[in-house]
């Protein structure tokens, strides 16, 4: 790898609109972690910066759905997303947000750097406007009907029945989600960054310059932007949330959520280089000493030529952070451009898209609540399937599979097997290395070549490739112990269990070296039962561990999973999409107005079940006998499927006392059990909030 002397390392700045899916993490989190990870191992100048993106039509979205403000969503999601990086290991130096001071007034400098170069173009245009609520129409915000396919739902930029990327002047018989009125087109003016001016210096940048060394499939997206023609993109919207334009003719503008989130990361560090200077931590948590910084450092991780900007992201995000953000960069002139983007394709989950608002996702605080204490299962069963070359597949079988056959099986079989034998028979001390036979010249010569195979792996970006290196070590050290049996040679050759373990011990010391980047909290439990400190990349391939040094306490360091614990996480899945399905579907219309005399005629009471029991040969209904405080009658209702006869007896319900009876499989109903159903079918007893006397009428 050529030397840089400093390292910029940026994730994605998530939207803090709702809960973040481990396809996130595969796309950007993991990748980039490991990566910093590894750069603080090999004592490089690196700084890792994220936060939340909390601009942008998603925050107003889904302040709107959830009935509530945009600064209520973005606490919300912020403290969310933030506590799930951290639970998860994810280790960045600061994790901010746009919505901070700094934030503000560093996108506005950029912006008004390149307004007063005479850089961005100014242009008016006919937009949707909704004359209702007083607003343009952001092209969410607009649905019509689809001029491909005709559905007559598609979205002001895109139809998700077909496919097709739309524009709002598109769509045929467009209206407003607002006030669902049609919206009149009304002239407005913004700022454009005119990308086409940048084409020379792009196809010189990255088709000549990062032929060799970006991913293909970046490199390939780049390439097909700048081939199709690349067009002025505005750089400002009508909108009341987010960045104001600072300008002074730009009342009710602010910038482009896709202009000042990239900003963002320059925003954290100079947040961090405050902070680090200052003492205060409010966002950062550094994770490595920086020694004597001042507030201005953050300049060299930005504008120093010798530093290295890397910026991890998922597939959609890559010409914004190969194409605009750099366009932005080189126009500005003071700020160094990426010099690798190493994006990665999308992980589907259970053989479809992984989409958190069809409820087919597997939340990063979901897991956590299901899997506490785990965070490395799922960062290893993600980085050995990273969809790093085309998209992969997440499956909870496959994560069994990888815990329990790889994990258990072989890394922590391995390590506890040292450990154990060590306990047992050297009185937990690491025993001395005597004469090595060949297999032991072997293992120390392959054990020697693992760092640097590994290392270069990661600084390829090639993080599947790693991580398998990293359990060839664990492998290694299994093979070691099958082939040489020290717990068959204790009675009879002593000195051989001595040098065996010894080397088993070395190679253990090795993995919480190694690990480290990939499995953070494996790697500081493998050092706290060796009794070892932490150590830094360089030192791994050859002795660790002293002779006669004292070992900490052995302990497992992962347990198997059972298929129930994996069915129940399928079954979770299909309830949770089946659950939002029936959310989406729409309540039904209201019936037509009836007079309180209709109302009157009805003689609505609370009665007790008394008994309940299926009705033979039907799997739809109940019969129950109902105490109305007048009578005791059989009531059948439909609802076998949703509760059972214990469920039932002893409940209050509401029912109807005076509908004419009706026989239902040759049985008399003397009544109706009322019950609220959504539009999925799911019905559930209406009961009073407290206890009544049967008989009890409502009205
Ligand atoms: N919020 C965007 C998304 O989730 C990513 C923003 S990345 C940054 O797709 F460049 F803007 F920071
Ligand atoms: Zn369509």
């Amino acid at each position: 790898m050529k030397d840089f002397k400093r390292y910029t390392i940026t994730a994605a700045l998530p939207y803090a609109n709702g809960p973040k899916h481990i396809g996130h993490l595969a796309g950007a989190y993991i990748p980039s972690d490991v990566y910093v990870r590894y750069l603080r191992s090999m004592e490089r100048d690196v700084v890792f910066v994220c936060g939340s993106d909390e601009h942008g039509t998603a925050i107003p979205n889904q302040a709107l759905k959830e009935n509530t403000t945009p600064q209520a969503i973005i606490d919300k999601y912020h403290a969310q997303i933030r506590d799930c990086f951290s639970a998860l290991g994810i280790a960045f130096d600061i994790y901010h947000r746009t919505s901070e001071k700094i934030h503000h007034e560093t996108s506005q400098e950029f912006f008004l750097q390149l307004y007063n170069k005479g850089l961005l173009t100014e242009e008016v245009s006919e937009q949707y406007f909704d004359e209702e609520a007083g607003v343009f129409l952001a092209d969410r915000y607009i649905i019509g009907t689809c001029p491909k396919c005709g559905n007559p739902n598609a979205y002001g930029d895109q139809c998700e029945k077909c496919g097709s990327t739309l524009s709002p002047r598109e769509l045929i018989n467009p209206r407003s989600t607002l006030s669902g009125k049609a919206p009149i087109l009304k002239e407005t003016k913004h700022w454009y960054l005119p990308l086409q001016q940048y084409e020379p210096w792009l196809r010189e940048w990255i088709l000549k310059g990062h032929e060799d060394d970006w991913k293909t499939n970046v490199y390939g997206q780049c390439k097909s932007w700048i081939e199709a023609g690349l067009q002025p993109r505005a750089m400002t919207r009508d909108l009341d949330w987010g960045i104001k334009v600072p300008l002074p003719d730009a009342d009710g503008k602010v910038l482009y959520v896709w202009f000042d989130a990239p900003i963002g990361y320059i925003s954290a560090t100079r947040a961090l280089f405050d902070e680090l200077s200052s003492g205060r931590k409010q966002y950062s948590q550094p994770q490595r000493d920086f020694g004597k910084v001042t507030k201005e450092d953050w300049l060299k991780y930005w504008q120093d030529k010798e530093t290295r900007l890397i910026h991890f992201v998922g597939k959609d995000n890559i010409v914004f952070h190969c194409i605009i953000f750099p366009v932005m960069l080189h126009a500005h002139t003071e700020y160094v451009v990426p010099d690798n983007v190493p994006a990665n394709e999308f992980m589907n989950l259970e053989g479809d898209k992984m989409s958190t608002s069809r409820g087919w996702s597997i939340e990063m605080h979901e897991y956590l609540e299901d899997f506490p204490g785990k965070p490395d299962v799922l960062r290893y069963a993600l980085l050995a399937n990273l969809p790093e070359t085309k998209d992969s597949e997440f499956t909870w079988k496959d994560f069994q599979a990888k815990n329990n056959n790889e994990l258990v099986a072989i890394l922590g079989n391995f390590v506890n097997r040292a450990l154990v034998l060590t306990q047992k028979y050297f009185d937990n001390k690491v025993p001395a290395r005597l004469d090595l036979s060949d297999i032991d010249k072997q293992v120390l010569k392959n054990l020697a070549a693992m760092p640097g195979t590994i290392a270069s792996s990661i600084e390829q970006f090639r993080f599947r490739e790693a991580t398998a290196g990293l359990m060839d070590v664990a492998r290694l050290g299994n093979k070691y112990l099958a082939d040489t049996e020290p717990w068959k040679l204790y009675k009879t050759d002593p000195d051989r269990v001595r040098t065996v373990l010894n080397i088993a011990l070395q190679i253990v010391a090795n993995l919480g070296v190694l690990a480290e980047p990939f499995l953070p909290f494996t790697a500081a439990k493998i050092n706290t039962m060796l009794n070892a400190p932490v150590r830094k990349w360089q030192r791994a391939g050859g002795e660790l561990l002293d002779v006669g040094h004292v070992l900490g306490t052995p302990a497992l360091l992962f347990e198997k999973f059972e298929d129930d614990v994996i069915e129940r996480q399928l079954a979770k899945l299909r309830k949770k999409q089946t659950d939002i399905e029936i959310a989406k579907q729409p309540v039904s219309p209201l019936k037509s107005e009836i007079t309180y005399d209709d109302f009157a005629k009805l003689d609505v009471r609370i009665g007790t079940v008394v008994a309940a029991e299926r009705m033979p040969k039907s799997n739809k209904l109940l019969k129950l006998s109902v105490d109305s405080g007048v009578d005791k009658r059989t009531i059948l209702s439909g609802i076998a499927q949703h509760y059972s006869p214990e469920d039932i007896l002893g409940r209050q319900v509401m029912f109807v006392a005076n509908l004419a009876p009706r026989k239902m499989m040759g049985m008399e109903s003397q009544g109706m059990i009322l019950m609220a159903e959504d539009a999925g079918g799911k019905l559930v007893l209406v009961q009073p909030v407290s206890s009544v006397r049967p008989g009890s009428t409502v009205s």
